[in-house]
């Protein structure tokens, strides 16, 4: 296969902040940002301000088509601010290319008075050194300690290369070319996450069930649990069928095809259809249970009276996709129990033949509908119950997708 190919395949969905700092490599960052969006890759470019007198930011906001930063303040008077945690959150990989023996030096310890530096010290994704600099900084002891301190610290050093340097010397110190950091960079993503280019069927939000053409029966499922599962699986490579109820959520990632539905009927339809070429099927959605055995045409009057409403129950989705799995399909439902939650948890898994059963505490704050954090337990035939601590929804579907991964 083409090199460009496997790169191409490999960052589809990948957020990637690219970090350019001060020295003459930069102007190989141009066609590193290139390579990246040709990939497929998301780019964020972080300048210090040394960096700009190498390489204009027009060129490589042109390229990543996204305005390049720089400042952690934004100096206009409006009191904004590039946010340094947010911008290292929004990353799956951080790559510096090319990073000054300046930038290696303050990074050992633990400075950060540029916002790219502030944006490294608040990753907690991957971070790439490509090392760039003249042969006598690159031998210096100081430089190869601070290298040692970064890759103890688990940054992944990328060259230098040898050969001849913008001083006219010969020796290490070359950024190594911008296909060999694509290439490496894609490998280990490569094989980081069996869930590269596996089709994905993840449900999300609650559904709607109509009593007549004004109410309905519905639930508190906002779909924020669903749509981390979704986000953090595209991070992966994957390609994410999105069934979603009426929620107030976006996703603008690329790799996730999005399909709004309304009732529980609805749902099923979409999902049953879409579950045959997915490899991975995960019922994050508060389904109905019930909804109303006659739907009135007109919109119902008040009256004096009670007004029963007879309920009838809606199709299981995962028990249906339990039923009718594909052999090597993984399987996995989510359940909310108030009481006696392992155990009717552990008789849910086996009941709906999922291969996983992610159970929702409704013991802890912050845990549940509405919260931005969530607290589960993970529930698989045979194994012991596994709890998971408080976490961000976006930790918590981390966490879900690598069990999901060892399943695969
Ligand atoms: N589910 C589904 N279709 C339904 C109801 C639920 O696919 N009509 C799925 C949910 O997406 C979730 C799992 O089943 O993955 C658990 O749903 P839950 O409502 O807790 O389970 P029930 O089997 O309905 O049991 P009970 O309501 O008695 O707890």
């Amino acid at each position: 296969m083409e090199r460009s190919t496997v790169a191409a395949e490999r960052f589809l969905n990948r957020k990637v902040l690219l970090g350019v700092t001060g020295g003459i490599a930069a102007y190989k960052t141009a066609n590193l940002v290139r390579l990246l969006v040709k990939a497929g890759a998301e780019v964020q470019v972080v300048m210090t301000p040394a960096a700009h007198d190498f390489v204009t930011p027009l060129t490589l906001a042109t390229l990543s088509k996204r305005p390049v930063l720089t400042d952690l303040f934004v100096r206009d008077g409006s009191g904004r601010w590039n946010d340094h945690v947010h911008l290292a959150r929004w990353a799956d990989v951080c790559i510096i290319a090319p990073a000054s023996a300046n930038t290696l030096g303050k990074m050992a310890h633990g400075l950060c008075d540029n916002l790219l530096l502030a944006c490294v010290l608040s990753a907690t994704c991957p971070v790439y050194l490509a090392p760039a600099m003249d042969l006598e900084m690159y031998r210096d002891p100081g430089t190869h300690a601070n290298l040692a301190v970064l890759r103890q610290r688990g940054h992944k050093t990328i060259g230098p290369d040898s050969g001849e340097l913008a001083s006219g010397l010969s020796g290490e110190g070359r950024m190594s070319e911008p296909e060999a950091i694509v290439e490496q960079v894609s490998n280990d993503l490569l094989s980081s996450s069996k869930l590269n280019g596996v089709q994905l069927l993840i449900t999300a939000g609650g559904t709607q069930e109509a009593i007549d053409p004004v109410r309905y029966i519905g639930n508190r499922s906002t779909g924020r649990m669903g749509f981390a599962l979704a986000e953090a699986a595209a991070a992966r490579g994957a390609r994410v069928q999105l069934v979603a109820g009426p929620v107030h959520l976006s996703t603008d990632r690329p790799g996730i095809t999005r399909t709004d539905v309304v009732s529980a009927q609805e749902m099923a339809e979409v999902c049953k259809r879409l579950s045959p070429q997915c490899k991975v099927v995960i019922m994050c959605a508060a389904v109905a249970d019930y909804r109303p055995a006659k739907v009135a045409a007109v919109k119902i009057k008040k009256q004096a009276a009670n007004l029963p409403i007879e309920l009838e129950p809606t199709e299981d989705i995962l028990a249906w996709m339990g039923a009718h799995k594909p052999p090597a399909q993984v399987l996995v439902g989510f359940a909310l129990e108030s009481d006696n939650a392992l155990a009717h948890a552990q008789e849910k898994l086996l009941r709906k033949k999922a291969d996983l059963l992610v159970l929702n505490s409704l013991q802890d704050a912050g845990a549940g509908f509405g919260h931005d954090t969530n607290r589960v337990t993970l529930l698989a035939p045979g194994t012991d119950p596994h709890d998971l601590p408080l976490m961000s929804k976006t930790e918590v579907a981390h966490a879900i997708l690598d069990r999901i991964e060892e399943l695969c």
